[in-house]
């Protein structure tokens, strides 16, 4: 690659040098992880109930984890599907419209079918969000409340081979940040399971959080003042952008413009088998599709106070880079 090349954000990206660790299964991933310094942690818990019981131990290692930003992963935690309900391992219930299923406040969008398809795709994503809901309970109490404000989704379509702008690439590694609806720092927490019988799901992970903020944020222009409210007023945004929404987007957009980045910063392979489960924060980990299809997937909006350790947010990570409060309306 020519160095004239290094923040186009065009182009494929090539095979990554990729230091696997294979499945996530198995005593490897049950020792406490290496690089704790730079990479991704990944954290294995021996659970296989969605209602585990109360277990200091397992309820410390699961915060410290995903707090830590790192990826808790539930190897023997199975979504199971009803003999009715494999029907649905198809990209055919798809509209062909939205990339995923989703369930919000009870209605199915994105899918087709008659009623009795739709009522039965709800059901299944339905439950599967009550045992996400049930799950993050019983290993993180502090976030209980928030459970019931999440959105569901369903993905029966291939991780990748999409034609996508590079933007919207999730091929390439980056912490998840929505243009259109700015958080003001509150977090992403993201259940998801493997419910293809057969195939992996594979990502890679990246650096941790902090030295990926530290390459890209003096690449980051200012936000021109008057944008946030301009933005709001035309309905682009809901809501006014923060700075820390713009330094979030900008992280996002950096990472996955910058090929040379994709290829070169600390990485792994991880495979999450057919059954298994795991957690991140999506706003703190850098994530990238490999593979895979048919995924259920929940999300859980958690203001910052509701950390165990507020100290460990991309908020205060930034806040601490920048030395100054991102949370300040322009
Ligand atoms: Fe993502």
């Amino acid at each position: 690659m020519r160095a004239g090349d290094r923040r186009s954000p065009h182009g494929k990206l090539g095979a990554a040098p990729l230091a696997s660790r294979g499945p996530a299964a198995g005593p490897a991933s049950q020792r406490s992880v290496a690089h704790t310094a730079i990479m991704t942690a990944i954290v294995s818990l021996d659970l296989d109930s969605w209602r585990p019981p109360p277990d200091a131990a397992a309820q410390q290692r699961a915060v410290q984890a995903l707090e830590g930003g790192g990826v808790l992963v539930l190897p023997r935690l199975a979504f199971a599907l009803s003999p009715e309900e494999h029907r649905f391992l198809s990209p055919a219930w798809s509209d062909a419209r939205a990339k995923n299923i989703s369930l919000e406040a009870g209605v199915v969008k994105g899918a087709r079918g008659d009623a009795a398809d739709l009522g039965g795709l709800a059901g299944m994503i339905e439950r599967f969000a009550a045992a996400a809901g049930d799950l993050v309970t019983a290993l993180l109490p502090r976030y209980a409340p928030y459970v019931k404000r999440a959105r569901s989704s369903f993905r029966p379509q291939p991780a990748i081979g999409r034609t996508l702008s590079w933007r919207k690439d999730d091929s390439r590694l980056h912490v998840d940040a929505f243009p259109s609806r700015p958080n003001h720092g509150a977090r992403i927490l993201r259940v998801f399971s493997n419910i293809n019988p057969q195939s992996d799901r594979v990502w890679r992970v990246g650096e941790d959080f902090a030295p990926m903020a530290q390459t890209f944020l003096p690449r980051i222009r200012p936000q021109l003042p008057g944008s946030p409210a301009l933005l709001a007023l035309l309905r682009v945004t809901k809501g006014t952008r923060s700075e820390y929404d713009h330094l979030m987007l900008g992280l996002h957009d950096g990472a996955k413009a910058d090929l040379e980045y994709q290829r070169s910063c600390p990485q792994q392979t991880v495979r999450f088998p057919p059954g298994s489960t795991w957690l991140c924060f999506s706003d703190q980990v850098m994530h990238a599709a490999v593979s895979g299809q048919h995924m259920l997937e929940q999300t859980i909006h958690l203001p910052v106070t509701a950390l165990y350790d507020p100290a460990s947010s991309p908020l205060a990570i930034l806040q601490r880079l920048c030395g100054r409060p991102l949370l300040a309306s322009h």
